[in-house]
């Protein structure tokens, strides 16, 4: 079986290659920009998103919708992330939590699967900001965020230690298993 990961981010297609292909489904790049609106949920985001696609696209599809949330901002950025990350960035982030003792945090991401219908799978990860970024690899917020149970961020992880504890590697794994008892 073949699916479309619609996504611009090539670095997701190698994360879901690792949970899909050992399933024999082959994932791949499907860039076809879709509306990503204004909402509060990330579920609400996601299902809108595969919903205008699913009357635009033949074929089988995943997407997927991730943010941070932190708690001492409630939960800000959160489905603003992409947004925040391109006008405040880390270091406007950073900025607003300076004097703020509660650092704790979260990465949450949505799998949505159309196949006919709507399936949400979704994943989590606790952890906390820190007071300054660190570390050269992963994406976004990565630099200023460490996993609960560990002391380094995941910017100075590789990439394999990161996809384990991931929001996505979650929500991917939870769809992998979904997918390998419905395609039985
Ligand atoms: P999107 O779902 O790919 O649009 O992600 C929204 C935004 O959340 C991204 O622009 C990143 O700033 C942030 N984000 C999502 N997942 C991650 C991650 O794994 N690491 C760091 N930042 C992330």
């Amino acid at each position: 079986m073949r699916l479309a990961f619609v996504t611009s981010n090539p670095g997701k297609i190698e994360e879901a290659r690792k949970y899909l292909e050992p399933l024999g489904v082959e994932v791949y790049q499907l860039r076809f920009p879709y509306p990503e609106i204004q909402a509060d949920t990330l579920e609400e985001v996601a299902e809108y998103g595969a919903k205008w696609l699913a009357e635009r696209v033949d074929s089988p599809f995943f997407l997927d919708d991730s943010g941070l949330f932190i708690n001492a901002l409630r939960g800000f950025p959160g489905v603003y992330s992409a947004y925040v990350y391109k006008t405040l960035g880390i270091d406007g982030i950073l900025k607003l939590l300076e004097g703020v003792d509660d650092r704790s945090a979260y990465f949450k991401s949505v799998v949505a699967y159309w196949d006919g219908e709507l399936h949400l799978f979704t994943g989590r990860v606790g952890g906390r900001i820190t007071t300054e970024p660190r570390g050269k690899g992963g994406f976004g917020f990565d630099p200023i965020f460490v996993p609960s149970g560990f002391d380094r961020t995941f910017a100075e992880m590789t990439t394999e230690e990161k996809n384990e504890i991931s929001h996505r590697g979650k929500a991917l794994k939870a769809f992998a298993e979904w997918l390998k008892e419905n395609l039985k």
